[in-house]
C-alpha cells in the first residue's frame, strides 16, 4: 500500500525487560517450587493456607467416599477415567487414603462449595454435594507436582473454598465451524479442571445444522456440509449448502448418541450442557431446507435471509418440535433461544407477519420478535425449562423469567435487564469475546477484530455498578465464536489462557484478585494445557499493547477545536468532540475513547486559533476490513487562514489490501504553510461500516 509514511508501530519491543523477567521466574521457581505450586491453583480459592508435609498420592493411594446414588455414580464415571485407579478404602482406613464426605459444612450451604484438608497421611474433602467434591478433587490436583507420572507430591494445606457466581460459562460455535466430538470432550475435561461449569453449546445458526434430529433428519442431510470450508469462500460460492458425499464438502454434525455421550461425560465433570437454538434470526440452516418457514416474498436459498416468518403458525410448530427433542437430550433446566441480530424490517413487509402483527395489536417489530419469545418461553416453561436469551430480547416486553445473557457493552444491556428485573449472565464484548485479538494484530491470526488480551478479560467486574439486587447477575460467560477459527489448533490457541480470566473472574471474590499473581499462576496453567496437549498462545511472549497509544503525542493540534464538517457515528464517538486532538493515539481496537469513526466521509477543521507556522499535519487509520473498519479511499489536506477559502497541501488516493487482516495506516503531509486552519478529509462513500481515525497531529 503506498503511502508517504505508514508506521507499523511494533518496532520497539523491549527485549531486556523480556529476559529479566524470565531469569527472575526461572530463579523463583527453583527457589520454591512446591510453594508456587501451592500458590498457583486457578480459579484462585477464598482461602489457603500451606502446613508442613506432603501427601504422596500414587497406585497404592485408597478412597473412601460416603456419596451414595447418582451422585456415586457421577463421581465413580470420573474417577474411572483418571490414570490413578485407587483401590476402595474404609471409613476408618488412617494412613494413604483420599475421603471424599458428603456431609453439611458448618458455614455454607453453596452446592459447590468444599473444604480440603492435605496431611501427609490422608487427604480429605468435604462438601454439601458432590459438585463440592469434585471441586475439591480439581483443588487437590492442581496443588500436586508429578514426580515420575506414578506418583504426585500435594503439599500439606487447608483449603476452604466457594465460587462468587454459581453461573461459569464457556460457549462454542460449532455451527460456523464444526468440531468433533473428541475436541469437545477434550475441552471438557480442560474446562472442568479450572471450574468452569456451564458449557453453552451453539448448535444451530447461518454455518449449518448440527444435530441430527429424528422428526426433520433432512436438517441434518441438507446444511450440515457446505460446499467450502473458509466462510468468505463459501459466500463467494452464495453459502450453498450439500451432502456430505459431494466432492469438498466440508462439515459434520453429532449423532444423537454423540450427544449423550458428551452430556453424560460433562456431567461427571459437574458441567452443564446449555444448547442453543438460535431463533428467529440465524436461522438460514433451517430455511434452507424448509424454505416455506421464511417470510412471504423472500425466497431464502436466493436471498441469504436468515429470519423466520413469525407469521407463520408453522414456524411454531416446527421450533416447538425441535425443542421437544432438545429437551429429551439435554437435562439442562436452561434452553438458549439464541434471538440475536434478527433483521426485524423482513417482519414489516411480510403479508402473513403484518396480518397476524395487526390480530395480536403489535405495532412495531421488536415487539413482534417478542410476540414470539414470550410464545416460546411459555411453551418451554410448561415443560419446566428457563429460557435464555441473547439481550435482543429486552428490546420488547420480554416476559420476566427469561435470563438475559448480556453480550452488547455499547447498550449497558446487562443493568438494563437487572432494573427490569430479570437474571442475567455477563459475557460483553469488551471483555469476554475470545474471539477477538488477544494480542497485537499484526502478529496474530486472523481474529473478528479488537483487542481483548488476558488482562482485559481478567479485569472484568461481572456486577455492574449500582446493581442492587446483586444475586440476579447469575454470572459469566466467555464465547468463541468461529467466523475465522476452523481448527482445533486455533480454537485451543483463542480459549487459552482467556478462558482461565473467566474462571477466576466467576469463582473468586474481587478483593482476592490481582492480575500480576494470576499471570504467574497463568504460566504454570499453561504448562500444565501444553503437557495435555493443547495448543495455547504464548503468554510468555505477548506483545502487549500497541506502544505509539502509551504516551501522548505532543503536538500543536493538541487541545484545539475540532469542527466537523461530516458528523462522527454515534456507534464509535470516542470520547466525542476531544477525540482528534486530545494527543492520544489508539490501542488495537477500534472500540473505546481513543479512536473516532465517520459511516462514510471525514471532514474537519483544526482551529489553530491564529496563523500559525506548520510543517506536517498527519492522522492514523485502522484497518479491520471483517468488521467494516475501513480505510479511506482519498485523503486531501488543505489550509486555510479564514477557514472559507483553502489551499490543497495534499492529495491521495489509497487502494486498500483487502488481502491483509489488520493495519494502523498513517497518511500526511511535510512541507512549510502558515495557516490558521487544517482540514482533514477522508473520504469513503460507504453504506456500512466506517473509517476510524485516532488523532490528528500537526507539527
Ligand atoms: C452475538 O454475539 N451475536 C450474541
Ligand atoms: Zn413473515
Amino acid at each position: 500500500m503506498g503511502n508517504n509514511f505508514k508506521i507499523h508501530h511494533i518496532v520497539e519491543k523491549n527485549v531486556t525487560n523480556v529476559a529479566l523477567v524470565l531469569i527472575g521466574y526461572i530463579l523463583f521457581s527453583f527457589g520454591t517450587a512446591n510453594q508456587a505450586k501451592a500458590q498457583s491453583i486457578i480459579p484462585k480459592p477464598q482461602r489457603l493456607i500451606q502446613t508442613s508435609g506432603t501427601f504422596k498420592l500414587n497406585s497404592q493411594t485408597k478412597l473412601y467416599t460416603n456419596l451414595k446414588g447418582p451422585e456415586k455414580k457421577l463421581m465413580d464415571s470420573y474417577l474411572t477415567s483418571l490414570p490413578y485407579q485407587f483401590a476402595v478404602g474404609k471409613a476408618n482406613e488412617k494412613s494413604d487414603v483420599i475421603r471424599l464426605l458428603i456431609g453439611k459444612l458448618a458455614d455454607t450451604e453453596d452446592r459447590e462449595a468444599y473444604c480440603l484438608k492435605v496431611t501427609p497421611e490422608v487427604v480429605e474433602i468435604r462438601a454439601n454435594t458432590g459438585a463440592g467434591l469434585f471441586y475439591g478433587i480439581q483443588t487437590m490436583f492442581q496443588l500436586g507436582e508429578g514426580v515420575n507420572g506414578l506418583t504426585l507430591n500435594i503439599p500439606c494445606s487447608e483449603v476452604k473454598d466457594e465460587p462468587r457466581f454459581s453461573y461459569r460459562g464457556y460457549e462454542l460455535d460449532v455451527s460456523r465451524h464444526f468440531f468433533p466430538k473428541e475436541f469437545i470432550l477434550q475441552m471438557l475435561d480442560a474446562l472442568a479442571y479450572y471450574k468452569i461449569n456451564k458449557f453453552h453449546f451453539h448448535l444451530f445458526d447461518t454455518g449449518g445444522w448440527r444435530i441430527q434430529m429424528k422428526k426433520y433428519p433432512a436438517l441434518t442431510e441438507q446444511t450440515a456440509y457446505r460446499t467450502k470450508e473458509d466462510l468468505g469462500d463459501w459466500w463467494g460460492d452464495k453459502n450453498r449448502f450439500c451432502t456430505k458425499d459431494k466432492e469438498g464438502a466440508y462439515g459434520g454434525f453429532y449423532t444423537q448418541d454423540d450427544i449423550r455421550e458428551i452430556i453424560a461425560y460433562a456431567s461427571a465433570r459437574q458441567i452443564e450442557i446449555i444448547p442453543e437454538f438460535d431463533v428467529p434470526g440465524h436461522s438460514r440452516d433451517v430455511l434452507w431446507v424448509y424454505p416455506e418457514l421464511a417470510c412471504e416474498g423472500t425466497d431464502p436459498r436466493a436471498t441469504n435471509s436468515n429470519e423466520l416468518c413469525i407469521g407463520n403458525e408453522k414456524t411454531f410448530r416446527f421450533c416447538e418440535d425441535i425443542l421437544l427433542e432438545l429437551m429429551e437430550l439435554f437435562p439442562s433446566n436452561y434452553i438458549h433461544i439464541g434471538g440475536d441480530e434478527a433483521n426485524r424490517e423482513i417482519w414489516s413487509k411480510c403479508p402473513l407477519c403484518q396480518k397476524r402483527m395487526s390480530e395480536e395489536h403489535i405495532i412495531n417489530v421488536a415487539d413482534w420478535q417478542n410476540y414470539f419469545t414470550n410464545r416460546i418461553e411459555k411453551f418451554l416453561a410448561s415443560h419446566g425449562k428457563s429460557i435464555i436469551g441473547w439481550d435482543e430480547i429486552l428490546d420488547g416486553n420480554v416476559s420476566k423469567n427469561a435470563i438475559v445473557m448480556s453480550w452488547r457493552e455499547e447498550v449497558s444491556s446487562g443493568s438494563d435487564a437487572i432494573k427490569r428485573g430479570h437474571q442475567v449472565i455477563m459475557s460483553p464484548t469488551s471483555h469476554c469475546y475470545l474471539d477477538y485479538y488477544q494480542d497485537c494484530p499484526y502478529l496474530e491470526p486472523k481474529a473478528l477484530l479488537g483487542y481483548t488480551p488476558l488482562k482485559q478479560t481478567y479485569s472484568f467486574e461481572p456486577i455492574p455498578a449500582g446493581t442492587t439486587d446483586k444475586s440476579l447477575v447469575l454470572g459469566v460467560q466467555g464465547n468463541l465464536w468461529t467466523e475465522h477459527i476452523s481448527t482445533i489448533e486455533h480454537a485451543e490457541y483463542m480459549t487459552f489462557p482467556r478462558i482461565l480470566a473467566i474462571a477466576e473472574v466467576g469463582w473468586t471474590q474481587p478483593e482476592l484478585k490481582s492480575f500480576d499473581d494470576f499471570k504467574n499462576r497463568t504460566f504454570i496453567a499453561l504448562e500444565y494445557l501444553k503437557n495435555k496437549g493443547f495448543h495455547t498462545f504464548n503468554l510468555r511472549s505477548e506483545f502487549g499493547s500497541r506502544q505509539a497509544s502509551l504516551t501522548p503525542v505532543n503536538n500543536l493540534a493538541k487541545g484545539r477545536t475540532v469542527i466537523y464538517l461530516t458528523p462522527y457515528s454515534s456507534s464509535f464517538s470516542g470520547s466525542n468532540e476531544t477525540t482528534l486532538t486530545d494527543g492520544w493515539l489508539g490501542n488495537w481496537n477500534a472500540n473505546g475513547d481513543r479512536w473516532q469513526g465517520f459511516g462514510g466521509n471525514m471532514d474537519v477543521l483544526i482551529d489553530m486559533e491564529q496563523l500559525t507556522d506548520i510543517n506536517a499535519v498527519q492522522a492514523s487509520f485502522i484497518f479491520v476490513p471483517t468488521a467494516g473498519e475501513f480505510l479511506p479511499d482519498s485523503i486531501e489536506i488543505s489550509a486555510s487562514d479564514d477557514g472559507k477559502n483553502f489551499k490543497t497541501l495534499y492529495k491521495k488516493k489509497i487502494i486498500s489490501d483487502n488481502t491483509v487482516h489488520f493495519d494502523i495506516c498513517n497518511y500526511g503531509w511535510a512541507g512549510k504553510v502558515r495557516a490558521r486552519y487544517i482540514r482533514y478529509q477522508a473520504l469513503k462513500p460507504i453504506n456500512w461500516g466506517d473509517i476510524l481515525c485516532d488523532e490528528i497531529i500537526i507539527k
